[in-house]
């Protein structure tokens, strides 16, 4: 009834993309270390030249590339885009893990990786899409929030739910002492979504994803 979305027999090759810190690419590079990820991470890919993700997965021996953004913001330029799918295609990439990518993907990238980038928001959505949704929690009053990883769409933050975990918002919370909370939270749930949908034990139908057994 379902179909799988991916199937774990070849050598399961993931591409992260990142613009910060790079705390959950490192939790998913442990992960493939370890083996509880059957997977590698090939490539790590940021919009930002001295981004501590590109800097971490080099200490790893980690390929990792810079693709200038070009002129906008929010999002990829033409060209960037191009770049940047002709890398991933050459990399013969199975899976796009987005981590702290301040980009908007569209058109061209989700057409060539339909069905296999995914993303990791610091919410339960579809509570608090966009930026910064420890604040947009702490500041609405929640007791509690906690993290999603999904499918990346076309809109923000909307794309089928894979995992959630939930965290509590307690006395005393701080913007800074929440969201360390949720990364934390973050670093258990990312690796676990990858893991699963290298091992070809998700499907996914319609907004409905089916962790199979
Ligand atoms: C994470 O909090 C994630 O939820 C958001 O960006 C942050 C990336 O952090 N999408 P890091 O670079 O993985 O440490």
């Amino acid at each position: 009834m379902y179909e799988s979305v991916v199937s774990g027999e070849k050598s399961f090759r993931l591409a992260v993309l990142g613009s910060g810190k790079g705390s959950n690419f490192a939790a998913i590079a442990e992960g493939c270390a370890k083996r509880t990820i059957p997977a590698q991470v090939a490539v790590v890919v940021s919009d930002v030249a001295d981004a501590g993700i590109l800097a971490q997965a080099r200490q790893r021996g980690i390929n990792a590339e810079f693709i200038a953004p070009g002129k906008f913001r929010t999002k990829l330029d033409e060209e960037a885009e191009t770049r940047l799918v002709e890398l991933l295609k050459g990399g013969q990439i199975d899976l796009v893990v987005l981590a702290g990518f301040m980009r908007i993907l569209k058109g061209e990238f989700l057409r060539a990786f339909a069905g296999r980038v995914i993303n990791i928001h610091p919410a339960l959505l579809p509570a608090f899409p966009g930026l910064e949704a420890w604040k947009q929690a702490l500041d609405y009053g929640v007791r509690v929030t906690g993290c999603t990883v999904h499918f990346v769409d076309q809109g923000i933050d909307t794309g089928p739910i894979i995992a959630q975990e939930t965290v509590p918002v307690v006395a005393g919370d701080t913007y800074e002492k929440l969201h360390a909370r949720i990364q934390e939270a973050e670093h258990r749930l990312y690796p676990k979504a990858v893991a699963a949908l290298a091992t070809g034990k998700i499907a996914v139908k319609g907004r409905q994803v089916v962790w199979l057994e």
